[in-house]
């Protein structure tokens, strides 16, 4: 049986293991090793607190998703294949490493906020 998210470090585990995914897989990969480099340094801990916030609310993320992900859309053009991607890979990761309420949270939350960045990036456009 495996565990539930319960602290910080199982969110650095989660977080650590998804953008690992991401980082190889073809069709992300690019985004995030592309033209507009990530700085991992800093992403990696900004999800953690951004995923400890959602899930627990600790108060520490600051930040603007919906800002930022619409400035990657011009830098960087993003479509449905993306998302879908997105979405498979961060259930996958959980479902690997954890169950159980908090588990379930996480995906819910991801799948939704997914669902409205895209609403916000596409909104009225053809993606495909
Ligand atoms: C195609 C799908 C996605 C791509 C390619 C993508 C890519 C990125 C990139 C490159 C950044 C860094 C932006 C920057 O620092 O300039 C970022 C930030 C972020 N992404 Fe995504 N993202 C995707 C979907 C999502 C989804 C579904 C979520 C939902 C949880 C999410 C949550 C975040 C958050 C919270 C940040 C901000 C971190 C911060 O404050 O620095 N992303 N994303």
């Amino acid at each position: 049986m495996k565990k539930d998210i319960t602290c910080r470090d199982d969110i650095a585990l989660m977080v650590s293991v998804f953008y690992k995914k991401i980082a190889n897989d073809t069709v992300l990969g690019a985004v995030f090793n592309g033209e507009k480099k990530i700085d991992w340094d800093k992403h990696i801990p900004a999800m953690c607190d951004f995923w400890e916030n959602a899930l627990f609310q600790s108060g520490n993320y600051k930040g603007n998703p919906m800002n930022l992900h619409q400035h990657l859309h011009k830098v960087m053009p993003l479509n449905e294949v993306h998302f879908r991607q997105w979405n498979i890979l961060f259930i996958e990761t959980i479902d690997e490493l954890f169950s159980g309420h908090y588990a379930l949270l996480a995906k819910q939350r991801a799948l939704n906020i997914s669902q409205i960045i895209q609403q916000q990036l596409f909104a009225g456009k053809q993606t495909r």
